[in-house]
C-alpha cells in the first residue's frame, strides 16, 4: 500500500469531513478497509463516507454485532465491522463474496484483523493522539483501478 494523504484531525467533525472528500471521489466499487484502535474514529469516518455518497450519516452505527449493516442508494454501502469474526471462511460465510458489484462501496472497520488479505482498495490508519486529536493516514493499493484518483 502506497501513503497518499495525512490528516491529523481535531474533531469527530473534521473526521467526518476528511471522509466526505475521499467519498466524493467515487466512481464506482470501492473497497475500503480501516485500521485502528478502539475508538479512533472509524466508525465516524463511515458517517462521512455515507454522507458523501449521499446516505444519511445518522444511520451509521457501529455494526460489533451484526457484523454488517446494509444501506443501499445510488451505491450501495455495506459498513462492516469484523472484530469477532475469526476466519476468512466466516467473512465468505456471511456471503463477503456478494457484495463486490459495480455500484456497492464496502467498508471494513478492523480490516488488518483476517488472516488473508481482503485485498482493499484504500486502507486508512487512525492513530489516537489526544481525547479530540487523531491522525488518520490514507494508503492506496498501487494495483487498484482506483489508485490514478488519489495520486
Ligand atoms: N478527531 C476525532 N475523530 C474521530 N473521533 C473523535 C475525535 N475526537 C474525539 N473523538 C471521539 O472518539 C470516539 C470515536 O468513536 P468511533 O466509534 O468512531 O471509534 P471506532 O474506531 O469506530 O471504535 P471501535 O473500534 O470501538 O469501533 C467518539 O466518541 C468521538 O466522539
Ligand atoms: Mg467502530
Amino acid at each position: 500500500m502506497k501513503k497518499v494523504l495525512e490528516c491529523i484531525s481535531h474533531s469527530p467533525e473534521e473526521t467526518e469531513s476528511f471522509a466526505h472528500k475521499i467519498a466524493r471521489k467515487i466512481q464506482s466499487h470501492i473497497a475500503i478497509g480501516l485500521v485502528g484502535e478502539i475508538g479512533s474514529g472509524k466508525t465516524h469516518f463511515v458517517k462521512g463516507i455515507a454522507a458523501g455518497i449521499g446516505l444519511d450519516r445518522a444511520l451509521i452505527t457501529s455494526p460489533t454485532f451484526t457484523i454488517v449493516n446494509s444501506f443501499l442508494g445510488k451505491f450501495d454501502l455495506y459498513h462492516l465491522d469484523i472484530y469477532r469474526l475469526s476466519s476468512y471462511n466466516e467473512l465468505e460465510y456471511i456471503g463477503f463474496n456478494d457484495l463486490i458489484y459495480p455500484t456497492s462501496v464496502i467498508i471494513i472497520e478492523w480490516y488488518d484483523r483476517m488472516e488473508k488479505d481482503i485485498g482493499v482498495d484504500l486502507k486508512i490508519e487512525f492513530t489516537y493522539i489526544d481525547a479530540n486529536i487523531r491522525k488518520l493516514l490514507l494508503f492506496v493499493n498501487p494495483t487498484s483501478e482506483h489508485t490514478k484518483l488519489w495520486i
